[in-house]
């Protein structure tokens, strides 16, 4: 483990996070949101009412630990997240807005994920490790650590650092290298800030739209242009590290942005995508689009097609991640248009005739053959099949983009 890295963290903790904000809001987003994991890595059919255990690996300031802390206590409380790190300061962040919450399924540990087996942890459901593995010195070291502490049946949701989205990153550290050398980070900081004032307009970072997480505080120029340690990964290279760990990818998030289909339309072009793995199309998308700063993903050391729930049958229970159902069917019912945003990039996603009736159902509760049953007793000719189908183009676009999840009744 860098000392350097320590360092900034303790001077630095990201992200910047205040505990008094946990009285007005809880902060959510992937992965690790309680009704992904199950989609992803449980099939739909795991009951957190049960003994559950999360790692939050490099747990920083606390946002997913706190999200899953309260969403395992809102399920039944029979769930447990360990939160780890190297940094006091971020943990005792973390810690002063679980208080807030008056959250107490959570083990605070201090350390390294590369010492997970002498910290004597037991072994996890669930491992969230996010921004951490692209600051280690041997990435593939500390996700066989992981690995190692994660059940048969588990999975865990990562994220590292995108090459492409990051264009202009790394050689601006190069330039600040260079220019700066070694003095305090303070310093560092405010030669940074002129920096970025004088940078020639034709400057690789100055022109990459995406790359605005320097703006907001010191912390996130700090993790963006001075970090001591990091790098970034493309598809390809994230596919090469999980077949080194013997991990399987379950999905990219949101799905749909690594499909290049997403992004292109002329039927000529879309013809030779046939035949293309799902590997190389996520691949391919991501050189398409371009913007893609981060890669999250969920992993199973088991295959996709055991981890993965699927709308199959009426005893699906469609939810709605963040959305709600009755507002987004009034948003698309004129012209059946779902309008989006990937970083810049505007979409526009045809949602199926049926839309605007089905999304008021979409409460979580409500299984597709309730839904289905209601529809038909007020139109006769909705029956399954009619119904099912329309509901599988519906999917196909919100499941895609990581709003339409499935579970199973437990
Ligand atoms: C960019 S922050 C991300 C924090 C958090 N995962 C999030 O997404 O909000 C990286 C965190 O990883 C921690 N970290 C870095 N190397 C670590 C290691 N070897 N073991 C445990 N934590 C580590 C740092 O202290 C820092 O808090």
């Amino acid at each position: 483990m860098s000392d350097k890295v320590r360092d900034q963290y303790e001077a630095y903790p990201y992200p910047p996070r205040d505990p008094a904000d946990e009285a007005r809001r809880l902060i959510v987003g992937s992965p690790s949101s309680l009704l992904e994991i199950n989609h992803y890595l449980f099939a739909g059919r795991r009951n957190f009412a049960q003994p559950f255990r999360a790692l939050v690996a490099g747990g920083g300031t606390g946002d997913a630990t706190i999200m899953l802390a309260q969403q395992l206590a809102d399920a039944g409380g029979a769930g447990e997240v360990v939160y780890l790190d190297l940094s006091a300061t971020s943990r005792g962040i973390a810690e002063a807005r679980a208080e807030v919450r008056g959250l107490t399924n959570i083990r605070f540990v201090s350390g390294s994920l590369l010492e997970l087996e002498k910290l004597g942890l037991g072994s996890f459901d669930y491992i969230d490790c996010c921004g951490v593995l692209h600051h280690l010195a041997e990435p593939e070291a500390g996700l066989a650590m992981l690995t190692d502490a994660l059940a048969e049946d588990g999975g865990m949701g990562l994220m590292v650092y995108g090459s492409y989205g990051r264009s202009g990153v790394y050689l601006l550290q190069a330039v600040l290298r260079a220019l700066i050398g070694e003095r305090p980070l303070a310093e560092k900081v405010s030669f940074t800030r002129r920096l970025l004032t004088n940078l020639p307009p034709t400057n690789l970072f100055a022109r990459n739209p995406v790359l605005r997480d320097h703006t907001g505080s010191d912390a996130e120029l700090v993790d963006l242009l001075l970090h001591s340690q990091d790098r970034a990964y493309t598809v390809e290279e994230i596919a090469a590290l999980l077949r080194g760990a013997g991990l399987n990818l379950i999905s990219f998030i949101e799905p749909l942005r690594y499909e290049p289909a997403t992004y292109l339309k002329d039927p000529v072009l879309l013809r030779q995508l046939g035949g293309v793995t799902p590997e190389d199309r996520a691949a391919l998308a991501e050189k398409l689009a371009g913007n893609m700063k981060t890669h999250v993903f969920y992993v199973s050391k088991k295959p996709a097609a055991d981890t993965l729930a699927w709308p199959d049958g009426p005893a699906a229970i469609p939810c709605l991640r963040v959305l709600d159902g009755a507002k987004l069917a009034k948003a698309v019912q004129r012209d059946l248009v779902l309008k989006g945003e990937f970083d810049g990039l505007p979409l526009k996603f045809p949602l199926p005739r049926l839309a605007s009736a089905v999304l008021p159902w979409i409460d979580g509760r409500t299984s597709l053959g309730e839904i289905q049953s209601a529809l038909q007793n007020l139109d006769p000719r909705q029956d399954w099949d009619h119904f099912k189908a329309q509901f599988d183009q519906l999917y196909q676009v919100l499941g895609g983009l990581n709003h339409l999840l499935i579970r199973y009744p437990v």
